[in-house]
């Protein structure tokens, strides 16, 4: 006999509902229908031909082997010099590591910081995969709410509030999954301040940067030398798939992130790392800050036709590619109505449950990772499924 028992912790780990939106957008594809998809949080856009390119020519000569654990130091190099040219703050390469994704850069951070029990703070709603990963290495994510009003983003006060006898740090997202929102210099100053004042671990995940509208995306390294600093490739770099990601720790952490590095995943994968030398070129960054122009066209599209149709939205999120709409005019159950929304009208979006308990019931995310013109054709689905016509 055998032990057919997953571990204690696996009862808490959550599936993404999205993920069922989408398998059930497949099959409806399947069957012949159209559907929208403002589901999905990647670009549509491929790849930057640059950086496909490199990584084809890394390819063709065949030398597939692992890189160091802390990522090759020419990818290193080119981050550290991004931080200088972007955001005036010296980081040096020794304390850069390259992950697969900004999801392998968490694992990391969090295995380095939490001891068991370690409470951590969190906005609710926020991504996800936080508060599994939070558990998967013993913590206690505790969930903050936050509205409209905070513009979605933990507070210097309501983490001050949140803060009990266990809790160690904070994890914040700037712009935010899923409401596209951000915390300025001044918000970012006053919770830098709370952490330092606790003693406590900020954990920054700056994953969204580049897609940024109107405001500046400002790194906690700008604030906190000791802030925990995670991106990816994923988003405004268009790398999804290639799996890659980096985090910044401070000095005291580095020999620690560089051991767990070696454990989890040997390394990133190589040929994406050869392939990411070229995503800082100046032929890459073109090609992005065009799509960026893009993403904002879009944006701006989509919540003023959101608007019209009656719901509910805070000012323009300022970044990502998210809209998180208040449906209360239309629903109590935004789970239900989403599911409604893809049977009847062939639109995919994904209901507030996946990112946490806040008033979940009343929010929906959409994505703006879908041509204008897909938009225009959701919308009005939208329009005609609300007025009963679908
Ligand atoms: C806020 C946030 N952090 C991290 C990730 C993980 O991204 P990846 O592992 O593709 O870099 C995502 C993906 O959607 C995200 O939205």
């Amino acid at each position: 006999m055998v032990l057919k028992k997953v571990s204690n912790k696996m009862q808490s780990v959550s599936s993404f509902f999205v993920m069922e939106v989408m398998a059930r957008a497949k099959t409806l594809e399947g069957l012949g229908r159209d559907i929208v998809h403002m589901e999905v949080g990647e670009p549509d856009f491929s790849t930057p031909q640059p950086i496909i390119d490199a990584g084809i020519e890394f390819l063709q000569q065949g030398d597939v082997h692992y890189t160091r654990a802390q990522g090759l130091p020419s990818l290193r190099n080119k981050i550290s010099r991004f931080y200088r040219q972007q955001y005036s703050v010296l980081v040096s390469p020794d304390r850069i590591f390259i992950t697969p994704g900004a999801s392998g850069a968490l694992t990391v951070a969090l295995a380095t910081l939490l001891n068991s029990g370690d409470e951590v703070l969190m906005a609710d709603p926020g991504y996800p995969c936080n508060s599994n990963l939070v558990t998967l290495f013993g913590g206690k994510p505790k969930a903050v709410a936050v509205t409209l009003a905070d513009k979605f983003q933990l507070s210097a006060d309501s983490a001050s509030r949140a803060w009990g006898a266990t809790t160690r740090g904070v994890m914040i997202a700037s712009p935010s999954n899923p409401t596209g929102t951000m915390v300025n210099h001044e918000q970012l100053s006053a919770l830098v301040g709370l952490v330092s004042d606790k003693r406590g671990f900020l954990i920054s995940d700056e994953i969204y940067h580049g897609l940024n509208y109107e405001e500046p995306a400002v790194s906690a390294l700008e604030l906190f030398d000791e802030a925990f600093v995670l991106n990816s490739f994923s988003k405004f770099f268009g790398m999804t798939g290639w799996r890659l990601g980096w985090l910044i720790v401070p000095d005291y952490a580095v020999s620690a992130a560089n051991r767990l590095m070696q454990n989890l995943y040997i390394s990133a994968p190589t040929h994406s790392q050869f392939a990411a030398l070229a995503a800082f070129d100046e032929p890459t960054q073109r090609i992005l800050l065009q799509r960026r122009d893009e993403f904002r066209r879009r944006r701006d599209m989509l919540y003023e036709g959101l608007a019209e149709l009656g719901f509910v939205l805070g000012d323009k999120p300022s970044g990502a590619f998210y809209i998180y709409a208040n449906c209360s005019a239309f629903t109590t159950d935004s789970y239900t109505f989403a599911m409604e929304l893809l049977e009847r009208a062939g639109v995919a979006i994904t209901p507030g449950v996946d990112f946490g308990e806040n008033n979940a019931n009343q929010y929906l995310r959409f994505a703006y990772t879908t041509s204008i013109e897909r938009i225009e054709l959701g919308l009005q689905r939208i329009k005609d499924f609300l007025a009963g016509h679908l």
